[in-house]
């Protein structure tokens, strides 16, 4: 990146138009015209680097897009409807029938689904390994794997994984290293630094972070990225130029929400550490998080999401939430408002209950999405939740 993540966020922006605007105009239309019948067929054969229809390349998408490559130090990348989308045009066009993927057991709820229900129907198949097993990878490495998948911290639990250590493992056996890098954003963590050939972004989450539009972007390798591309070009998992504009104007201020996220998210870890009717904390910059030495390394700070456990179980889970009076109960993360959620009984009860152990979503387990309200008031709302 030649300025700072800053300067790059705020002015890194299409050419003015002949209007001279200084904010960039939304480039809502669905393609573009071409000069004569030669300009047309040079720019369907890519002789010509130009916009042809919004489903390729928009004007507005290629800006979202150049950003999050700057901000993640990233040859290029395209965006998508949503993080999902992403996630799985990145697997449907870097693999063919028979591959292998290996993942971190600990993976978005969607994402999980795609490597148990959808992928095997392709014959691609998954092996998983578990957050604190990560010398177990090698292991399970086969002659057709061909993706190391991981994302960190983790959805729900918080967890961290050494994407040093699983980047160099990566290299050593040639695969294609995927990070999902939706909790840490391009601000608090650069996979690509650690060895990452593609990252993935849920835009969705804290880079709108107003919880306002749906999005998603894969970046990386540019002949990787070159493939997801062109199976989304002809599949159509685009995102829209509105959609595009606004996350391009929400990266601007993406550095000073996530600094303000991550300080109130501390001292809520830290003040539900000390709460006697909390078991544990996970929270990546708190010293008792297992992974807070890898954690320091690859962070600049811990992030928005706080993981902790109400003592008492399902029902002690049940009743916080229920107690909840200004936070949000809502399926979202990374907003401006705070949102608390109770896996166990919502987006994890269909799995049984060794697996959701398996994955560290105990049965008491609240995650919360720290926002940027006060953090007194914050505090307040949970601790009176918590004593109700
Ligand atoms: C880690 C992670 N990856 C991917 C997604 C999917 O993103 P979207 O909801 O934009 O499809 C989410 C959504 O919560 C997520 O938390």
């Amino acid at each position: 990146m030649s300025k700072h993540f800053e300067t790059e966020a705020i002015r890194t922006q299409l050419n003015r138009s002949e209007f001279l605007e200084h904010s960039v105009p939304l480039y809502l239309t669905s393609s573009f015209i071409f000069e004569d019948a030669e300009d047309m067929r040079a720019s369907f054969t890519e002789e010509k680097e130009r916009n042809i229809y919004s489903r390729f390349t928009n004007p507005n998408t290629s800006e979202f897009v150049e950003k999050i490559c700057k901000m993640e130090g990233a040859e290029t990348g395209y965006a998508f409807a949503t993080g999902m989308a992403a996630v799985f045009s990145t697997f449907a066009a870097l693999l063919d029938s028979g591959d292998h993927i290996v993942s971190a057991r600990s993976v978005f709820g969607s994402t999980h689904t795609l490597f148990t229900k959808y992928l095997p129907k392709w014959n691609i198949e998954t092996s998983y390994f578990k957050v604190d097993e990560v010398d177990k990878v090698e292991s399970l490495i086969k002659p057709k794997t061909k993706i190391l998948y991981v994302e960190s911290p983790t959805n729900p639990g918080c967890d961290v994984l050494d994407l040093e250590h699983l980047g160099n493992l990566a290299k050593k056996h040639n695969l294609i290293f995927v990070v999902d890098n939706c909790f840490a954003t391009p601000y608090l963590q650069q996979p690509i630094k650690f060895g990452a050939d593609i990252v993935i972004h849920s835009a969705t989450k804290m880079i709108d972070g107003q919880g306002r539009v749906l999005g998603g972007v894969s970046v990386g390798r540019a002949d990787l990225i070159r493939e997801i591309y062109l199976f989304s070009r002809n599949t159509g998992p685009a995102l829209s130029p509105f959609n595009a504009w606004v996350l391009s104007k929400s990266l601007e201020t993406l550095h000073v929400r996530a600094d303000r996220h991550c300080e109130n998210a501390l001292k809520v870890a830290e003040f539900l550490e000390a709460h006697d009717k909390v078991n544990f904390v996970k929270y990546p910059f708190l010293k008792s998080h297992p992974q807070y030495e890898v954690a320091k390394k690859q962070m600049r700070h811990g992030g928005n999401i706080v993981a902790f456990e109400v003592k008492g179980g399902i029902d002690a889970g049940r009743k916080f939430l229920n107690s909840i009076k200004m936070c949000s109960l809502s399926a979202n993360l990374g907003d401006t408002r705070t949102i608390v959620t109770h896996p166990a009984s919502t987006t994890h009860s269909k799995l049984a209950e060794e697996d959701r152990l398996e994955v560290g979503i105990t049965d008491g387990l609240v995650r919360c999405s720290v926002g940027l309200e006060h953090v007194e008031d914050i505090i307040a709302d949970l601790e009176q939740a918590l004593n109700a």
